[in-house]
C-alpha cells in the first residue's frame, strides 16, 4: 500500500477513535439520538474529515441501517444498548467503527468487542477467512451467546463502504484469503442466540446508483449531489431537511428509487425484535496489521 494512501486511512481512523472517546465520555441517558448523530458528523467534519456514510444509530432490536429524522425525537433510555456506527473518510478512505453504549456493563457489548479482538489477532495475509469467522463465532458461543448471521464483516476500497471480500461472523466453509494491502472491517453483531435481521421501515438511508431522467427539480438536484458531492456514498434523508421542505424530499426520494436512480438502505430489525449489540474496528491487512480505527 503507498505511504499517502496508509496515511489517509490513518488519520480516518485515528480521528474517528478521538470521536468516539468523546462521544462515550458525555453520552447518557436523556440525550436525543438527532443531537449525537448531528454532533458526530459535525465532529467529522470539523476534524477535516468527509462523512463516509451518515451515523447510524440503532437502538436495541435495531441493528442496522437507521439513521435519526430530521425532527427525530427518540431519547436514549436507561438500559438500552445503542449502538453508534460512523464512517469517516479521508479522500475516499474510509475508517468504519462501530460501538455499543448502556447504562449497564451488558455481557452482549464486551462479547461483541472481545470477539473482534479474537478476530484480529488472526489477521495476516493469506489467512483463510473462514479462519477468522471461526474465531468470532466460537468466542461469542464460549459465552452462551449468538450472532447475526446474515450480516458480515467486508472489504472497504476507495469511495466503496462494503467491498469484498464479506467476512463472515459465522462458520463458513469459503476458501477465499486475506491479501496483503487489503482494507477489511470485522463486525460482529451480538444477540442471545444465532439469529438474524429482516428489512423493515422506515428508510432513512440512500446511495447514489446511476444517473436517471426524473421529472422533480428536488429528485433531479438529490442525484447531482449523491453522485458529485457524495460521490456514491450512503446519505441521509435529513440531510436534504435545510434545502427541501421534508416533504418534497420525500417525494423526489421515492421518485428516484423508483426510477432506479438511488439505493435504498431500509433498517435492519432483529427480526424476534431482541437487543443486539455490535463492536467493529477497520484494519489494513499487512505482515504487522494496522487496526486503523484504535
Ligand atoms: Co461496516
Amino acid at each position: 500500500m503507498k505511504d499517502d494512501i496508509l496515511e489517509n486511512y490513518r488519520k480516518a481512523g485515528q480521528t474517528s477513535a478521538g470521536i468516539r472517546k468523546e462521544i462515550l465520555e458525555t453520552v447518557k441517558p436523556g440525550m436525543k439520538i438527532l443531537d449525537l448523530a448531528e454532533k458526530i458528523e459535525k465532529m467529522t467534519t470539523e476534524r477535516g474529515c468527509g462523512i463516509a456514510f451518515p451515523v447510524n444509530i440503532g437502538i436495541n432490536e435495531i441493528t442496522a441501517h437507521y439513521t435519526p429524522t430530521y425532527n427525530d425525537e427518540t431519547v436514549i433510555k436507561k438500559g438500552d444498548l445503542v449502538k453508534i456506527d460512523q464512517g469517516l473518510h479521508v479522500d475516499g478512505y474510509v475508517a468504519d467503527m462501530a460501538y455499543t453504549f448502556c447504562t449497564e456493563n451488558h455481557e452482549y457489548i464486551k462479547t461483541a468487542e472481545e470477539a473482534v479482538k479474537a478476530a484480529i489477532d488472526m489477521i495476516k495475509p493469506g489467512i483463510q477467512i473462514s479462519e477468522i469467522s471461526k474465531a468470532i463465532y466460537e468466542y461469542v458461543k464460549s459465552k452462551d451467546l449468538g450472532v447475526i448471521t446474515n450480516l458480515t464483516g467486508h472489504g472497504l476500497e476507495q469511495y466503496v463502504i462494503h467491498g469484498p471480500p464479506n467476512i463472515p461472523n459465522k462458520l463458513s466453509e469459503s476458501s477465499l484469503k486475506l491479501e496483503e494491502g487489503q482494507t477489511i472491517a470485522i463486525e460482529p453483531f451480538v444477540t442471545d442466540s444465532d439469529s438474524t435481521v429482516k428489512e423493515s421501515q422506515p428508510v432513512e438511508i440512500y446511495s447514489f446508483l446511476q444517473p436517471r431522467p426524473v421529472r422533480m427539480q428536488e429528485a433531479r438536484e438529490i442525484l447531482m449531489v449523491s453522485a458529485n458531492e457524495f460521490k456514491g456514498l450512503p446519505f441521509a434523508k435529513r440531510w436534504f431537511s435545510s434545502v427541501f421542505p421534508p416533504v418534497k424530499t420525500a417525494m423526489a426520494l421515492k421518485q428516484l428509487e423508483q426510477a432506479n436512480a438511488i439505493h435504498p438502505y431500509p433498517v435492519l430489525k432483529e427480526v424476534r425484535n431482541k437487543p443486539v449489540a455490535q463492536a467493529e474496528h477497520t484494519i489494513i491487512v499487512l505482515e504487522e496489521p494496522v487496526v486503523t480505527t484504535l
